[in-house]
């Protein structure tokens, strides 16, 4: 480990000695002491007491900017004020009917107003979103095999669970990946159905409907591939794979969890210019609350009318989430709002740039709408295979210095991003960029000095 990020998770320690008591109760009756794997790392998370805008405090009363934001799912930052003012009558009037009401209309005309979709369900989670949509496009084609990306993420399902973070030699050819399931409790059916392709490679899904004619029911992908740190399509590809799939008759799902409300306001489809057949949003279309849709054709929502494909859920559609989503859509995604993050985004990325360029360290910044990250690589990487050269002790030196400055820069994990959200100001972004200047040069030192040893060697 680098001297200096030793010293940044001493510091880190003397910090939050709350949160490592808490962690440790958590421990006896919580595997990993958590309750998402993802929030588990060493040597225990930062346990949260509140959060308000775009900040929150942990346990020791340390304050910080949030660009973690839940994982990406809090566009509209803490408890933003139209979203609170819309769920709180619904805590007097029921919270659950189970039962329809005015607010499903409402909400499925914002969506389909804002994204290529005639029809939607709504659910509660992106693992629905995605999971539902996999089951109606093999529905709608009567095929069983779907193609996803190695180090794409869609989720929690058997069929979203392939390939997620293979390493060598399971993960095989690059120009033909293997399926690999992401842990133990994955069907052999399920590997045999999941066909996996390269990111920014087209021949890689043309080798698979060439393999498997008249067998693939569905390309399912993230537009950017996000778990990879922030990976963009190079020119042309989406545009392939909208062509591969048409000419293929297999349906093209946009996961569109992360980027749907945060790329801008229409999507990812309308960022890109690519029209898919399915989209599935999640995350920030709660404000907070917990909201999945997935949308596409009437001929393919028709299989759900006609009792063919059977799609559910107790929580589906419960007031206090819908009532989150309406005022999402009306108050928090607004065009507006849209033009307030963008210049945010742009002043925290060029001033990383900037710092990045002083300090001499070998990085560029991705970003996109209202994420964005500090990629440590000399250029730009294509797909999940050239995001594991990663320097995981320089990201994680980066990581805790930052939060040890009050900056928690993104989500723990340097397959995430950070993201902005509409309560951020532009004195967030200046805090933000005079701790990255702080942290920065160390970064570049340490960077140097593993060149300088790997030369040695
Ligand atoms: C692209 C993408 N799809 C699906 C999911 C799963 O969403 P959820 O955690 O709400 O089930 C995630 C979650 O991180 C995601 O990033």
């Amino acid at each position: 480990m680098y001297p200096d990020l030793t010293k940044e998770i001493d510091t880190f320690v003397r910090r939050t000695p709350q949160s490592a008591q808490a962690h440790k109760k958590n421990l006896n009756r919580i595997p990993l002491g958590v309750a998402s794997n993802y929030r588990a790392y060493d040597p225990y998370p930062i346990f949260v007491k509140e959060a308000h805008g775009s900040r929150f405090r942990d346990l020791d009363g340390n304050e910080y900017i949030d660009h973690n934001l839940c994982f990406g799912a809090l566009m509209a930052g803490h408890c933003h004020p139209a979203v609170m003012k819309a769920v709180e009558p619904c805590l007097r009037t029921g919270t659950m009917y189970g039962m329809p009401h005015e607010m499903e209309w409402q909400l499925a005309e914002e969506i389909a107003n804002r994204f290529p979709v005639e029809m939607v369900r709504f659910g509660n989670s992106g693992t629905e979103a995605t999971m539902h949509a996999v089951r109606l496009a093999r529905a709608a084609t009567g095929r069983d095999k779907i193609v996803k990306f190695e180090g794409a993420y869609h989720g929690l399902h058997d069929n979203a669970l392939v390939s997620v973070k293979p390493h060598a030699p399971e993960f095989g050819d690059i120009h033909r990946p293997s399926s690999a399931p992401a842990g133990l409790g994955i069907p052999q059916s399920t590997l045999t159905n999941v066909l996996v392709a390269t990111f920014n490679d087209l021949r890689t899904v043309e080798t698979r409907f060439r393999e498997h004619p008249g067998e693939i029911a569905a390309i399912i992908l993230e537009p950017i591939l996000m778990n990879v740190g922030l990976c963009l399509p190079q020119p042309g590809f989406l545009e392939g794979l909208r062509e591969i799939a048409s000419r293929e008759g297999a349906l093209l799902i946009f996961d569109e969890v992360k980027t749907g409300a945060k790329l801008g306001w229409g999507g990812a489809s309308e960022y890109f210019g690519v029209v898919p057949d399915f989209i599935c949003l999640a995350k920030s279309i709660g404000g907070g609350l917990p909201l999945a849709a997935f949308g596409t054709h009437k001929s393919v929502m028709d299989l759900i009318s006609q009792h063919k494909v059977f799609h559910g859920g107790t929580y589906n559609t419960n007031p206090v989430s819908m009532a989150a989503g309406l005022a999402t859509f009306r108050s928090v995604l607004t065009r507006e709002n849209y033009t307030h993050v963008e210049r945010l985004s742009r002043k925290l990325a060029e001033g990383y740039r900037h710092i990045v360029g002083k300090a001499g360290l070998q990085a560029y910044i991705a970003s996109a709408g209202a994420n964005g990250a500090l990629m440590l690589y000399p250029a730009e990487i294509r797909n999940y295979r050239d995001w594991l050269a990663i320097d995981v002790d320089l990201w994680r030196h980066y990581w805790f210095a930052m939060v040890n400055r009050g900056v928690m820069a993104q989500p723990y994990w340097w397959d995430e991003q950070w993201t902005i959200s509409v309560q951020h100001t532009e004195a967030d972004i200046d805090q933000h960029l005079a701790a990255f200047a702080d942290v920065a040069p160390a970064l570049a030192r340490a960077q140097q000095e593993r060149a300088a040893v790997a030369v040695g060697d």
